[in-house]
């Protein structure tokens, strides 16, 4: 799979770390993250990562920033893009089985490294249940049309 990883000056450590682990499990990444450690804009790198994967040009997402949550924000901004916060592996697991989660997020001043792997290993090692949940899923792509 080709996974769009983002971050802003917070996750640069973090994003190296998760880069190595995604490309040992034999993915493409797509860095559209700062690399540098200079104060600069979560917003900025939320949206490249989710125009990456709303235009197909990645098959997901990842993204960190100091706790997850301003880069998902803004992530979720684009259309087409549901992006969680994921702080623990139940959650990172549960938000492709029933959300089809096409984005996670997670605060690198929140989890340590060894988590966040366990994190991103979850999310990628799920598969979308589909049935009650699509029809779910089709009720948040709906609110976009409003
Ligand atoms: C940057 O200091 C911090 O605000 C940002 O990384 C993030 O936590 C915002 O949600």
């Amino acid at each position: 799979m080709k996974i769009a990883i983002g971050n802003d000056h917070s996750g640069v450590e973090l994003k190296a770390e998760i880069t190595k682990l995604v490309e040992e499990m034999g993915h493409e990444v797509i860095n559209v993250g700062t690399d540098s450690t200079e104060s600069c804009d979560y917003p900025v790198y939320g949206e490249k990562a989710a125009r990456a994967v709303a235009a197909g040009e990645a098959d997901c997402g990842i993204l960190i920033c100091g706790t997850g949550v301003g880069i998902s924000l803004a992530a979720n901004k684009i259309k087409g893009i549901r992006c969680a916060v994921c702080s623990d592996t139940t959650t990172a697991r549960l938000v492709k089985e029933h959300n089809d989660a096409n984005i996670i997020a997670f605060g690198a001043r929140i989890v340590g490294a060894e988590k966040a792997k366990d994190i991103v290993r979850a999310y990628l090692g799920a598969e979308f249940m589909g049935g009650r949940h699509q029809r779910r899923v089709d009720l948040i792509s709906r609110l976009e049309e409003e």
